[in-house]
């Protein structure tokens, strides 16, 4: 008797596409080493009847008209940082998947929101294929969790979403931790992979909308961004959430990145303590370092970046040393890479600042990210600051974006960026001078425009 011939496949962890043969580098998204062997049994066999043969009860479409709105409307969880990252609240019947590196707090984060929907009467399951119960109970404790969630460690899909359904009342929220842990048993590749991730992810969207409940999915993604997930299943869902921030310090930032229902580039801060997380409803301040009334070192610079709904002060630090050999260290940890190498070509060729052959590091304080262009200002200014050995005025902010032949570019929002400064209680700004027009500025701070780097550099 002849046997089934098990065939490869290979599927790539970022975009999801599946080939025929391995390849170092995804030829449809283009990442190297992302391609990974699945086996084609792992593909449950094509139904042998044809639609001719199966009879299908014929299901009634509805006219557009006699839809009833949702008047539902959002489910939200009282923690305002979280229901406004998602626009108000999260839309009944979509997934939200909540992606972050491991040990960023995804799990304290969704434990918390479940632990707040019951809280407010809403039915909500947590289900965890990372932790016991045990472990989860103990980390309810810490974080003085006492609603009447309903809790369950497993991860094999079909289990999961019967004990969803059998449970009374039916659950309106749904909280997986994690996609990588769950498994389909009509897959026989292991959880993690991209098929199983896939159709787990499919089942889980599909109950939701079936149930008119939210799901909300976490999704582990590794430090390049690449994983066996949340990439591929970018697409498949209706929000994505992104839990970021350096695990060595304490602030956390949830990012909106697609949102079919809100706005999206929204953020929510939170602060992790000892008893779990905290909302930051005033970040004015916090990614500002305490210096002595004397003033700061030189290669430090502060910045206004607007983040979501709000403006946030940022402190840059550079530090340019003298570099051995003749491959300089270029290390740049917050702002956007790319936006660094053409601030330091421009500081090196049209300001005229000797920076080649130099280690230069450039990082903002608190671990924050962003690639918001109004903030290269105040990396020159921390880059030039540190060459020169002359620290910028502390009682300044730097705004602008700065363009390859020298010019500083105005900038979206201003004056919410100058009225934030001066809430913390900056004195002057830097601003573009294609700004000048838009600043109806009514505050105390002083005011500079500049046109072009070399006049924004003699300001420091
Ligand atoms: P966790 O939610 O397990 O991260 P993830 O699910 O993203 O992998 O939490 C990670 C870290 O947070 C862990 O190292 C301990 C810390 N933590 C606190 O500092 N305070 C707390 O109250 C809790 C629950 C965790
Ligand atoms: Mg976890």
């Amino acid at each position: 008797m002849k046997t089934a011939e098990v065939k490869s496949f290979y599927a790539c962890s970022g975009c999801g596409s599946v080939f025929a043969r391995w390849h170092g580098r995804c030829p449809d998204c283009g990442a190297w080493d992302t391609l990974h062997e699945e086996k084609d049994s792992a593909r449950p066999a094509p139904a042998k009847s044809t639609a001719k043969k199966r009879r299908v009860a014929a299901p009634a479409a509805t006219p557009l008209a006699d839809v009833q709105p949702d008047t539902a409307g959002f489910i939200a969880t009282g923690i305002a940082e979280f229901d406004l990252t998602l626009g108000g609240g999260a839309m009944p019947g979509s997934t939200v998947l909540v992606g972050g590196e491991p040990g960023i707090g995804k799990s304290t984060l969704l434990l918390q929101v479940a632990g707040r929907l019951s809280q407010r009467g809403i039915p909500t399951l947590y289900v965890s294929g990372e932790e016991s119960a045990a472990q989860i109970k103990h980390r309810a404790d810490r974080l003085g969790i006492r609603s009447g969630l309903h809790l369950l460690t497993e991860t094999d899909l079909a289990a999961i979403l019967a004990a969803a359904d059998q449970l009374k009342p039916h659950p309106r929220a749904l909280i997986l931790d994690s996609i990588q842990t769950t498994f389909d048993r009509q897959w026989q590749s292991p959880p993690g992979t991209v098929a199983q991730v896939r159709e787990c992810a499919a089942a889980i969207s599909d109950w939701a909308r079936r149930h008119d409940a939210v799901a909300f999915v976490i999704g582990h993604v590794t430090k390049d961004g690449f994983i066996a997930g949340p990439k591929v299943l970018e697409h498949m869902v209706d929000t994505v959430l992104q839990f970021e921030g350096d695990r060595r310090q304490w602030i956390r930032l949830l990012r909106c990145l697609k949102n079919r229902y809100g706005p999206t580039h929204e953020v929510g801060l939170f602060e992790m303590t000892e008893a779990g997380l905290n909302e930051v409803t005033d970040p004015s301040g916090h990614f500002l370092t305490d210096h002595a009334p004397g003033g700061r070192a030189a290669g430090s610079a502060v910045a206004v970046a607007i983040e979501g709904r709000r403006p946030l002060l940022l402190e840059i630090q550079s530090l340019v040393g003298q570099g051995v050999g003749n491959s300089p260290q270029r290390v740049v940890s917050g702002p956007d890479p790319r936006r660094a190498a053409i601030i330091i070509a421009v500081l090196q060729n049209i300001a005229g600042l000797s920076l080649s052959g130099r280690d230069i590091y450039l990082n903002i304080t608190g671990g924050f990210v962003t690639d918001e262009p109004a903030v290269d200002l105040g990396c020159a200014v921390a880059v030039a600051s540190s060459a020169l050995k002359r620290p910028a005025d502390p009682r300044t902010v730097w705004i602008g974006e700065l363009g390859l032949g020298g010019e500083i570019r105005g900038v979206p929002q201003i004056k919410r960026r100058l009225i934030e400064a001066e809430k913390i209680g900056f004195q002057r700004a830097i601003v573009p001078a294609a700004n000048q027009r838009d600043i109806a500025y009514g505050g105390e701070m002083q005011i500079e425009p500049v046109g072009r780097i070399d006049q924004a550099l003699a300001g420091i």
